[in-house]
């Protein structure tokens, strides 16, 4: 099938690339003409696991194509991906920014030619796949066209594996017609057995927010009960086993942190609240997963700042990881962008390392944090460590070593990679988050 994607920021590219690698050809639209030139040369904007070698092949095949020019990618497509960005608005008030999709659906419009389905793929508040319908209804009221909503779950980091084995695949239509050009592009994941949920496109709209919102609550949950575990002298690893286990709970999603980032929970958590309230109901629930990762944060400065004997003043910190997770270079919404600045205001310094985020993280943090290449150098001299996002490279330091460089052996594992008792054994003074 011939299918245009327009956007190629981290949804866009990735979702283009994985249509194109099932074998339909593919041609991504962006605006910004160097990010396509570039792509055009094989090099990849952003960080993400194996999807060099996924475009590089794609393109190197044929399938997979970049333009700045919606002429040159919309007449021909069956289906149009809209993946551009849906930030929270500038105003400040949760509500998600509309204005690249609404220009896209405008731009496109008059392009359109034969029977054409425009797909939703970015996070949109309820009504939004209406609203673009009625701007291309209103821009070229002779083209054949529906819209649908196709939301997009997969996780930074492990995007390609979470495209190619999606747990499910939502989509939301108002015909037969729309449905089957979904359900064709699909194809070779339902031949992996792969469930289709097809609803209405509000429900498919909703249902992106209701999953991200969920597991929202369930990360500030059980960091709500790391502190109760604290408190208390409980153990929330095991605790998080033990309620895990049981198949209505479930074992994803209960490692308790410093918070949660990245550009989806946050934004979407607020945008679900703004939804509900903008028909005067409320989704409470929600509203307080949102209060309990910023007060986690600012527990996490507390963390910090008692395990350095109560002042960070005059001290040395090395911050391990700086992104919002592992395999990622992303750096929105990261705790650190928190609670680094936080620390520094009171008269910390910091020398962070990441493996991948040096240079985002630069855009977003204060200019007094020193970068250093890696984790030991961080650690020369330092006051104590703190570990904040959970690389790999980091649950496999030389502890001994690590331990001989800094001044006072304090680690702060705010992941819990680490298990106390061997932290403790090995001569730190180590804290985690819930852990006895
Ligand atoms: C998320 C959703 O998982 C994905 O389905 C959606 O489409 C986009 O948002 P992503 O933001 O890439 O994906 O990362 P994810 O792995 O879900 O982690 C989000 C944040 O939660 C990170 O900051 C992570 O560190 C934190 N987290 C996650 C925890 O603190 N504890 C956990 O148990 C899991």
């Amino acid at each position: 099938m011939n299918i245009t994607m327009i956007g190629t920021g981290y949804v866009g590219l990735v979702t283009g690339t994985c249509f194109a690698e099932f074998g339909h050809n593919v041609t991504c639209v962006d605006k910004i003409e160097e990010k396509i030139a570039s792509l055009k040369n094989g090099q990849i904007p952003i960080y993400e696991p194996g999807l060099d070698t996924l475009v590089a092949k794609n393109v190197g095949e044929g399938r997979l194509h970049f333009t700045t020019d919606l002429a040159e990618a919309v007449p021909e497509a069956e289906a149009i991906f809209i993946a551009v960005g849906t930030p929270s608005s500038r105003r400040g008030d949760g509500y998600a920014d509309l204005t690249y999709i609404y220009s896209a659906a405008r731009e496109l419009a008059a392009h359109l030619q034969g029977y054409t389905v425009i797909v939703d793929k970015s996070t949109v508040p309820v009504g939004t796949a209406r609203q673009v319908s009625r701007i291309i209804g209103e821009e070229n009221p002779v083209a054949s066209f529906d819209v649908a909503s196709n939301p997009e779950f997969l996780r930074e980091g492990a995007a390609i594996n979470d495209f190619m084995r999606p747990d499910r695949v939502v989509i939301g239509v108002e015909n037969r017609k729309a449905e089957q050009v979904l359900r064709d592009i699909y194809k070779p994941l339902y031949l992996r057995e792969t469930p289709i949920v097809c609803t209405d496109i509000e429900t498919a709209e909703l249902t992106k927010y209701a999953a991200n919102a969920f597991l929202a609550i369930k990360i500030s949950f059980i960091n709500e009960m790391a502190t109760v575990c604290e408190a208390v002298g409980a153990d929330v690893a095991a605790l998080a086993k033990g309620i895990g286990m049981d198949g209505r709970i479930g074992n994803k999603f209960l490692h308790p942190g410093p918070g949660y980032g990245g550009s989806c929970f946050p934004k979407d958590t607020l945008a679900l609240m703004r939804i509900a309230q903008e028909c005067g109901e409320s989704v409470r629930i929600v509203e307080a997963a949102v209060e309990v990762n910023a007060a986690q944060k600012a527990r996490m400065v507390k963390k910090i700042r008692d395990m350095l004997g109560g002042s960070e003043a005059g001290k040395t910190l090395a911050v391990l990881g700086l992104t919002f997770k592992p395999e990622t270079d992303d750096m929105r919404e990261a705790p650190a962008a928190t609670i680094l600045p936080a620390l520094l205001e009171k008269g910390a310094r910091i020398k962070a390392h990441d493996p991948k985020g040096i240079e985002e993280a630069k855009k977003y943090l204060p200019p007094e944090i020193e970068y250093v290449a890696n984790a030991y150098e961080a650690c020369e001299d330092a006051d104590g460590v703190v570990l904040m996002t959970e690389w790999n490279q980091y649950r496999a330091l030389d502890l001994e070593r690590i331990r001989e460089l800094l001044r006072s052996p304090v680690f702060i594992d705010l992941r819990n990679v680490y298990e106390p008792e061997q932290m403790h054994s090995l001569g730190f003074r180590y804290t985690g988050v819930g852990r006895k």
